[in-house]
Parts: structure tokens; C-alpha cells; sequence
């Protein structure tokens, strides 16, 4: 899969996300990710890529066209007026505050495309007419505001290359399956058996893989009952662990 970044800061994006299993993806050539300066295709002799916003105001504004010949160089084709995001061209995610807010199962559907681009807005914004003419997707990581659109689309790309085949280990995507199914990650332990005074429960030390299991599910219960009681909502338990989280339910109202 290959995630193309048009922004003013590509080093930031290409060194923040070639670590750890990432790194490693794009080492095998799993992925790709490839951080294009919008600058570059800036036209005036000072390489300026912003200018003052009509109907004033504080704050500059990055200019259409620097950011139009960088998406062009990306799909090699031109668009048109009555057709501005023709079939067949990679979606292009704007990254904004204002978009939808980005959660793992938008990160799975993502995980479909071949190709994405994303586009990292800053100053106070980008010109609205480049935004019609290219974006297919405004999305937000969260509602704060952040300095411009480089550190979310890295959010992005490690949650949908994550869901990409061949990305994770056997072992990794195991463990991101079990919490995909909506409950939050049980508590995990390390050697040494006991620290700070404090020991390992004992069941993770029993070797009983049906216990400890029923163990994991019903910490990843409690843990979202407690921190995320909205998630249970779209949650579906076997049988047993229904049960569990009733009779928890019920010792609550006591
Ligand atoms: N740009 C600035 N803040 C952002 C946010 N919260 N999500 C996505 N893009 C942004």
C-alpha cells in the first residue's frame, strides 16, 4: 500500500514513521510512504507556497495552486470542472478539525486502497477552491486543535498500515484481532513474578491457557466498563463473558 503525504514538512513525516514495525513494513516493501514537499511545486521565485487571506484577518493562507501541481505530479492527470475527483483516482484525506472523527474501523476501510493521499494543511488554513476540486475525505483525530496536519496523518498511516496484510506479525495481528473486538486491552505482566511489592496474578502463572483466558476477558470487561462504559454498546460477548458482564452490571446497582 502506498501513502503519499503532500506537506511542508516531509522529513518529519518520513523520519516519524520509519521506526519500529513500520520501519520495518517498508523495509520488506509492504508499504510506502512518500512525503512530497508541497514547496516544490511552489512557482514563485521565494518558493512561497502562502499569502494574506481576502477580507483580512490574522493568519496566512496556503495557495491553491503549489498544492494542486503537487497532487497533480501524484496522479499524473488533470481534472476537470465537471468532474474534479474522477473515478479510479486515489482518495485524498484533508486533515482538519472539522473532519470526521477518525476511529479503527474508519482505519480498516481505509485499509482497502491501494494508494492514499493525504494533504497537511497549516497557517490558518488552506484556500476552500483546492479543497473542492481534489479532497474526497476531511477527517479529524480528535477535537483539539493542533499545529497543522503532519502529526494526524501520521496517526492515520500507523492505525491503516497496521490493518494492511503482511504488516503485522501472525502473533501481533492475533493480539490487535482480540481488541478489535471492541473491549479495551487487558493488564499485562513482565518479569520480575513480584515488584514493588505488588505480584502477578496468579492465574498468568497456572500455564492454563482456557483460564487465563477467561481472565484476559474479563479485565478487558472491567477495564471498559470502567474507563469506556460507551464502547460495551457495540460489544458482542460469548456466552459466558455476557454473563460476566450482567452479574457485573447488577453488583454495580447494589
Ligand atoms: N489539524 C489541526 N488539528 C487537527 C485535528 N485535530 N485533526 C486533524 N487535523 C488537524
Amino acid at each position: 500500500m502506498k501513502f503519499h503525504v503532500m506537506t511542508l514538512f516531509p522529513e518529519m513525516v518520513e523520519q516519524g514513521l520509519h521506526t519500529s514495525i513500520l520501519g520495518r513494513a517498508m523495509d520488506a516493501g509492504i508499504i510506502c510512504v512518500d512525503a512530497v514537499n508541497i514547496r516544490d511545486f511552489s512557482e514563485d521565485k521565494h518558493r512561497h507556497v502562502d499569502d494574506y487571506p481576502y477580507g483580512g484577518g490574522a493568519g496566512m493562507v496556503m495557495a491553491p495552486e503549489p498544492i494542486f501541481k503537487c497532487y497533480e505530479s501524484l496522479t499524473a492527470g488533470s481534472t476537470s470542472a465537471d468532474e474534479p475527483v474522477p473515478a479510479g483516482r486515489p482518495r485524498v484525506i484533508y486533515l482538519t478539525p472539522w473532519g470526521r472523527v477518525f476511529n479503527q474501523k474508519m482505519a480498516k476501510e481505509f485499509a482497502k486502497e491501494e494508494e492514499l493521499i493525504f494533504l497537511c494543511g497549516h497557517y490558518e488554513g488552506v484556500d476552500e477552491r483546492v479543497l473542492e476540486e481534489i479532497v474526497t475525505d476531511y477527517v479529524s483525530i480528535g477535537d483539539y486543535v493542533l499545529s497543522g496536519g503532519e502529526l494526524p496523518s501520521m496517526v492515520m498511516i500507523d492505525a491503516i498500515a497496521r490493518m494492511v496484510p503482511g504488516v503485522l506479525t501472525n502473533e501481533e495481528s492475533g493480539e490487535t484481532e482480540s481488541f478489535m473486538n471492541g473491549l479495551l486491552e487487558y493488564p499485562q505482566y513482565t518479569r520480575p513474578e513480584e515488584w514493588h511489592g505488588q505480584k502477578v496474578p496468579e492465574v498468568l502463572l497456572s500455564g492454563h491457557h482456557a483460564k487465563v483466558a477467561e481472565w484476559r476477558m474479563q479485565r478487558s470487561i472491567d477495564r471498559t466498563v470502567q474507563y469506556r462504559p460507551e464502547l460495551m454498546d457495540g460489544v458482542e460477548l460469548d456466552k459466558k463473558s455476557a454473563k460476566y458482564y450482567r452479574d457485573l452490571l447488577n453488583s454495580e446497582k447494589e
